[in-house]
């Protein structure tokens, strides 16, 4: 049996990695010529679309006094604070009107900015762009620009003329971000959390052999044919030779799983996010993109009911958890089946270390590595 040495005692620190795009609210919740209220990363945000439907999101505290800004008129181009009247361009923060000024006083209004961000609407979610915390606008500052667009779901062939499906579901977890993402990766809960009639119990556990490999930021579980129990390889098997079928699974800082799977000229992909809300809150958020099912009419039904219960069984088990964290207990992870959480904790740190140093990151998996375990 392998040692549990101090180093494998781990608790999260739950820091929260700025310099990310992050998903704010589902694009279908922001409405144009209406505010929104979010929270990121412990920022109060302000989120809306102009009156041509471009969304935008800016920090939710006037630069004046701090007024919410979602408390104030927007209409469809300008915020105004319902204070004093301040008036900010939506898009970039820009201050266009201070009423109280007289004719006579010449302030600058131009050069005061509320704090904004840069957003993007992509598969569904508006994504928002977290800078360095150095680095916010706000006050006599303009804003970061990203360094690189959001984040998008891979979709395959033919999706010129949309013939695929997409859908979302998202929930709350009420613990910090680190056991939100090694939740999310943990491949030993299944049997115990995600059991049902229909799908699986504890007496289907087999012992499993995954190989993973280094990828930028990440790691990835290496294209192979999914294991028999899992959700979308059942559905799959509806459509194509077994072993057909191959899976990919990665983990990407700060909190991205993708998952593809692939079954001749069907495929189905899923961008799954933890966005850390306050240091022990976080929202998992999970949009899943596919061309299979596309004629069945209960098709995207059955699946959204199949990933609502599996995300809701997830949930449930972290409210549960939350109450067993509250007096902080001492915890561990164990090999192989925690070496993924292992490798997100070294990918923190890695990421962090590099940023400090100004140096290139160095990647905590020095090459591929097989895991096993039962599951
Ligand atoms: S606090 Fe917003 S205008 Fe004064
Ligand atoms: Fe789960």
């Amino acid at each position: 049996m392998p040692e549990l040495d101090s180093a494998q005692r781990q608790t999260p620190d739950s820091l929260m990695l700025t310099g990310f795009w992050y998903r704010a609210l589902p694009a279908d919740r922001v409405h144009r010529n209406q505010l929104h209220k979010a929270m990121l990363l412990e920022i109060p945000l302000v989120i809306g679309r102009d009156r041509g439907g471009r969304p935008f999101v800016l920090r939710d505290a006037c630069p004046h006094r701090g007024m919410p800004l979602h408390c104030g008129n927007f209409d469809g181009e300008n915020v105004e604070c319902s204070y004093h009247g301040w008036q900010f361009d939506a898009h970039n923060g820009q201050c266009q009107i201070i009423p109280s000024l007289t004719a006579e006083q010449n302030l600058k209004v131009d050069r005061i900015y509320a704090g904004s961000y840069p957003c993007e609407e992509q598969d569904g979610f508006v994504w928002v762009y977290i800078p360095e915390a150095s680095a916010q606008g706000a006050g006599f500052a303009k804003r970061e620009e990203a360094p690189e667009p959001a984040p998008q779901i891979e979709k395959f062939g033919e999706t010129s003329n949309g013939k695929y499906n997409l859908a979302y579901l998202t929930a709350d977890m009420p613990v910090s971000i680190d056991h939100g993402i090694i939740g999310l990766m943990d491949p030993a809960h299944g049997p115990f959390v995600h059991q049902a009639w229909w799908w699986r119990g504890r007496h289907s556990i087999h012992e499993k052999q995954k190989n993973f490999e280094p990828i930028p930021n990440g790691f990835r579980m290496s294209a192979h044919t999914p294991s028999s129990n899992s959700a979308p390889y059942k559905l799959l098997r509806l459509y194509a030779a077994a072993d057909s079928i191959t899976t990919t699974i990665d983990f990407v800082l700060p909190n991205l799983r993708r998952e593809i799977i692939r079954a001749g000229r069907y495929w189905f992909s899923s961008l799954t996010t933890v966005t850390p809300i306050t240091r022990t809150q976080c929202r998992i958020d999970v949009v899943a993109a596919w061309n299979i099912f596309r004629w069945l009419p209960f098709g995207p039904e059955l699946l959204k009911f199949v990933f609502a219960k599996f995300v809701e069984q997830d949930r449930r088990t972290m409210e549960l958890q939350a109450e067993g964290l509250q007096h902080n207990p001492h915890l561990m992870l164990i090999d192989d089946a925690d070496r993924p959480a292992k490798w997100y904790f070294q990918l923190k740190a890695a990421h962090l270390e590099a940023k400090r140093t100004g140096a290139e990151m160095k990647h905590p998996m020095a090459g591929p590595v097989t895991l096993r375990w039962r599951s």
